[in-house]
């Protein structure tokens, strides 16, 4: 059954936990919808996953309508959340509410996600009043990095911790259906949990939250250029990769491969000697 917003929200009512991970790509989302994942968030992170980037702020709306596109193609089952990218929603709740329009039409998304607590509330409602889902995403949130002089864990001190609730509050009182908590004390991000009606989903906020999204390239092991402390490493796919390309370099070198069982054969009797010849 497709997930949607009312999945999530029933989910939190039930104490049911809300699995997302982060997709770019159809196969990848195949995988991932028939394993059973509730979402799969196109993150701007594909700027640095995907894209080789250092950070996010490159990231352009065509960028993020081209993955999602792909993933909500894979996607039976679970809720495709597109996020917008650094600059398609900060200028004015228009702007926001036309680049929204593009990730659910063009990209085939069921909601978006956005950055910021009380300071985009205005593009949160306008969004939802424009009838597409908004998950709103406070704490680390990587399209400020500039502002928090890199990746850093927010709301450690009793004033921050004070100013992530009072966000959390407005993003749900704007009208969002979820908000992500990154990078947040788990005391935090717990008392944000019991307060909202809205599920949190949590990456590097603890056990308290009614969900939890991944990156999947940190998950498997397979980007090695920054690994925040908060991963857990469920397979080190990113190993066994990296043997089989050693593998088929190998045997590609000795001859091994391709074998008689990878090769086609003509049809009986067809020599081609004297052609070869010439
Ligand atoms: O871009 C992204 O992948 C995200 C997640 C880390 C929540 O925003």
């Amino acid at each position: 059954m497709k997930n949607s917003v009312a999945t999530f929200r029933r989910q939190k009512e039930q104490g049911d936990k809300i699995t997302m991970l982060t997709c770019y790509d159809y196969s990848m989302a195949k995988l991932m919808d028939e394993a059973g994942i509730n979402s799969l968030l196109v993150g701007d992170s594909l700027g640095m996953v995907m894209l080789g980037y250092p950070d996010t702020l490159s990231v352009t709306m065509e960028d993020m309508i081209h993955h999602t596109k792909a993933v909500a193609r894979g996607a039976v089952d679970a809720l495709v959340v597109g996020d917008m990218p650094f600059m398609s929603y900060q200028v004015s709740a228009a702007q926001a509410v036309e680049n929204a329009g593009r990730i659910v039409k063009e990209g085939g998304a069921q909601a978006v996600k956005l950055e910021g607590g009380s300071g985009v509330a205005e593009q949160i409602s306008a969004i939802t009043r424009a009838s597409i889902p908004v998950m709103a995403h406070i704490g680390l949130t990587p399209q400020s990095i500039n502002v928090f002089g890199g990746f850093k864990v927010q709301g450690t001190s009793e004033d921050a911790a004070r100013e992530l609730v009072r966000d959390a509050r407005a993003v749900e009182e704007a009208g969002a259906f979820a908000v992500v908590l990154e990078a947040i004390p788990a005391s935090v991000a717990k008392l944000i949990t019991e307060s909202l009606h809205i599920p949190t989903i949590g990456i590097g906020a603890g056990r308290y939250c009614d969900g939890q999204v991944l990156v999947y390239q940190d998950m498997l092991n397979l980007f090695g250029d920054m690994k925040p402390s908060f991963v857990k490493t469920f397979a080190d796919a990113g190993s066994v990769i990296k043997e089989a390309f050693a593998s088929y370099i190998g045997e590609t070198k000795s001859g091994a491969f391709p074998a008689e069982e990878h090769s086609f054969a003509a049809d009986p009797g067809v020599g081609l000697a004297t052609e070869a010849r010439d």
